[in-house]
């Protein structure tokens, strides 16, 4: 499989802080198709003698400002672990409850668009719940844990022009630390 060619804005692109508008439907082809190229993109990125090949880092997730379109479309894909992914595509996304326990990726946060080493961490909801729509404009909602639940919130604040980057405060990256969960 050939690795879809989509670029991918870098955190000096001032693109990445603006907010992305609501989506219309139906969704137009070259929407869904770009929908799915990231998908793939993302999927092939986790190989690492893909990404070795391609030079590229692996990521889970990744929202469409990244690729310079300001809607609201993010996707997920994550690693069954058997060789399958399970894919999320989630559009128009709202949160409409989470947890009240916080965690945070202990080796820190990572974004397709930030590429540098960055110190700190980011608390994000061990759990939370999400109203969305599919491809075809149904709604649905999803309860996402963990990882998951991270990768949906650091998604849901690049629609809002936020990077994880600017959520860690540089003279105290690891702040309140003792009071969430490292995953
Ligand atoms: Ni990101």
């Amino acid at each position: 499989m050939k690795l879809p060619k989509i670029k991918i804005l870098d955190e000096i692109d001032p693109r990445l802080h603006k907010v992305s508008e609501p989506v219309t439907f139906p969704l137009d082809e070259k929407t869904k198709k770009l929908i799915d190229d990231v998908l793939v993109y993302l999927e092939m990125s986790q190989d690492e003698e893909i990404a070795d090949k391609y030079d590229i880092r692996a990521g889970m997730g990744m929202s469409f400002v990244q690729l310079g379109i300001l809607k609201r479309i993010f996707v997920v894909s994550e690693d069954n672990g058997d060789g399958t992914f399970e894919r999320h595509i989630v559009i128009n996304p709202e949160m409409i409850s989470h947890s009240e326990e916080l965690i945070y990726v202990g080796e820190g946060e990572g974004c397709l668009s930030v590429n540098r080493p960055v110190e700190g961490i980011v608390p994000r909801y061990a759990r939370c719940t999400f109203k969305a729509y599919d491809v075809d404009g149904n709604e649905y909602k999803i309860r996402v844990r963990e990882d998951i639940s991270i990768a949906y919130q650091h998604e849901l604040d690049h629609l809002n022009g936020i990077l994880f980057v600017d959520k860690i405060d540089p003279k105290n990256p690891y702040k309140n630390k003792d009071r969430m969960r490292e995953i």
